[in-house]
């Protein structure tokens, strides 16, 4: 399976995908495999690779929830080729408006749409995840303008305030403990301790 994910990657990278970087895709991987999540949910598919790599390393389902419907319509196809169809459902919607009506319970969720929403999904995700289970959330030092010192262009200042919150939020939430990784372009880790 490995083979055809990288596929997967080699065809998003061709096409301008903004696909999960190589180092921060190993801390996914080691997490999921010793968190051994029963229900995930993954918040932007892309083309599924990220979902995929999820799904061949733990015997999980997975809810994944895409905006693009090309995008979604692709991810649904890379996972049929890869015969993971009856572990995942994609959903092309807009993450909010799945996340407003969402009460389920997920023991890992994978935070990895839209960075100036981060700060906006937080307290859903956190009531949605199960004691023990985990956030993982990508690209939280976006470029390092998030703790560097470099000026962060103007087009981006809103999303690197809104990632500075989320991160001070998620490091000072009492039910949370986290970790920031500088890998990748920065991958938080919350293990969730109590409702
Ligand atoms: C960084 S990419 C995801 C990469 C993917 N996790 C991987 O590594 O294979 C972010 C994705 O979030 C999607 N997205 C952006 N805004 C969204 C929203 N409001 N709701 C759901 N998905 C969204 C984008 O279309 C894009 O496919």
């Amino acid at each position: 399976m490995n083979n055809e994910i990288n596929e997967i990657l080699k065809f998003g990278r061709e096409l301008g995908y903004p696909l999960m970087l190589d180092d921060s895709v190993k801390l996914l991987i080691e997490t999921v495999q010793n968190l051994k999540p029963n229900k995930v949910l993954e918040i932007g598919t892309a083309i599924g690779y990220s979902g995929s790599l999820i799904l061949s390393s733990c015997d999980c389902n997975l809810i994944t929830l895409e905006k693009n419907s090309d995008s979604a319509e692709i991810a649904k196809s890379n996972f049929a080729k890869l015969g993971l169809s009856d572990r995942v459902q994609v959903i092309n919607v807009d993450a909010m408006d799945y996340l407003i009506n969402c009460n389920d319970k997920f023991s890992f969720i994978f935070l990895d749409g839209p960075k100036g929403q981060y700060l906006h999904y937080k307290d859903k995700l956190i009531d949605l995840l199960e004691v023990g289970g985990i956030l993982l959330a990508d690209n939280v030092l976006f470029r390092n303008y998030v703790r560097g010192n470099e000026e962060v262009p103007r087009k981006f200042k809103t999303l690197v305030n809104n990632l500075r919150l989320f991160l001070n939020q998620i490091e000072n939430d009492k039910r949370l403990q986290t970790t920031i990784y500088n890998i990748g372009d920065g991958v938080s880790i919350s293990k969730k301790l109590c409702d």
